[in-house]
């Protein structure tokens, strides 16, 4: 039977994929704290929804740093979608243009980010290119050479990542990333060692070397936000790596107001982390995100039907986003404002 909802295609994918690497997928860090937080902070926020508005139409279609989107839903950078499904982010690319979202390639894929480049041409699939810093700083800045050089529209510097969380569940099962018998493609030598030490330098420097508009991909706070507003950035997406880093942070949803605050519309604002249903995206959006990303759900749609699963996904989120508006009152992005939700009041301690 055909999934209906995003968690139907996670119980099919459970089936589709071997143990170990299923838990790689799943798994956040430590007590995986923020990683449920990611949704049972969506759960706590209501909406409030508005009456006798018309309805008829809805539209969701809106621009990305420029780039038109067919929905304010994209696909997050995630590594070894060869793991999911044999064609890995090739297949990803295709599913995600064809229902007509961008996707952030990882530096760490399973395909060779030209590959990716190349397939992506099929269905039109609009392409950012996620960064991490290297110990060797060669090795990352010829990753932006070869960006640009495939067409890669922007660049997202991954921040949260100066060493990898503590994932239990990847110890145990002893799984080193990407999973065996696959490899990071981008890297003819082996998958680098991560530069310990990166600081707001790093950023001036990456800023420096490309004409490429330039996101960070980690930010929690108003502090953080301020700075990257300060060192030119031209987005930012609130994350906490899918609750695979520092466990304890702050839910994604949690920290969104505080940057969409800071920030005052100086550059654009995206979050990801737990997003499983149109009304979350709904309730991002009140919160201040221009659009959204989706991690785990890619990957899910991505094992049970390749690139129809991935299409399907986001068709299904689409969708429900559609309803959701409609439900609301909301027929336009412009008309989803912070007056539609309410948060719950901040937990006794
Ligand atoms: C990730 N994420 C990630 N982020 C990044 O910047 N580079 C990467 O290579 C990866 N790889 C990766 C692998 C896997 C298996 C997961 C689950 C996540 C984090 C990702 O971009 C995103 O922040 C979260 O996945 C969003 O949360 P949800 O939608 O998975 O709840």
């Amino acid at each position: 039977m055909k999934p209906i909802n995003v968690s139907e295609y996670e119980v099919l994918a459970q089936q589709k994929i071997e143990p170990g690497a299923w838990d790689y997928y799943q798994g956040g860090s430590d007590d995986e704290v923020t990683l449920r937080a990611n949704r049972t902070a969506f759960e706590r926020i209501r909406l409030r929804p508005r009456v006798l508005v018309n309805v008829e139409t809805i539209s969701m279609q809106t621009s990305v740093l420029g780039t038109p989107i067919a929905m304010p839903i994209m696909v997050a950078p995630t590594s070894s979608h060869c793991v999911a499904y044999p064609e890995g982010e090739c297949a990803t690319t295709r599913g995600t243009g064809a229902a007509g979202s961008l996707m952030i390639a990882s530096c760490v894929s399973t395909r060779t980010l030209e590959e990716i480049a190349e397939e992506a041409q099929k269905t039109a699939c609009p392409l950012w290119f996620q960064l991490y810093v290297f110990n060797d700083i060669q090795i990352t800045e010829g990753l932006v050479r070869r960006a640009e050089q495939a067409g890669y529209r922007a660049l997202v510097l991954t921040v949260d990542t100066p060493r990898l969380g503590k994932r239990e569940r990847d110890l145990r099962n002893n799984v080193i990333i990407p999973p065996a018998p696959h490899r990071a493609a981008n890297f003819a030598a082996g998958h680098p060692v991560f530069r310990p030490i990166l600081t707001w330098e790093t950023l001036a420097w990456l800023r420096g070397i490309t004409h490429l508009p330039l996101l960070i991909k980690g930010v929690l706070t108003a502090e953080d936000a301020l700075l990257a507003v300060q060192h030119g950035v031209d987005g930012i997406i609130v994350s906490n790596h899918g609750g695979r880093q520092l466990d304890g942070a702050l839910a994604s949803i949690e920290a969104l107001p505080e940057v969409a605050e800071a920030v005052e519309g100086r550059c654009e604002i995206y979050v990801d982390g737990g997003i499983r249903r149109g009304t979350d995206v709904l309730k991002a959006l009140a919160l201040g995100a221009r659009a959204v990303f989706i991690g785990r759900p890619t990957l899910w749609g991505l094992a049970v039907n390749g690139s129809e699963g991935v299409r399907d996904v986001l068709e299904i989120l689409h969708a429900e986003l559609e309803l959701a508006m409609a439900l609301s009152g909301r027929p336009t992005l412009a008309s989803i404002d912070r007056s539609l939700v309410k948060l719950p009041s901040m937990a006794v301690l």
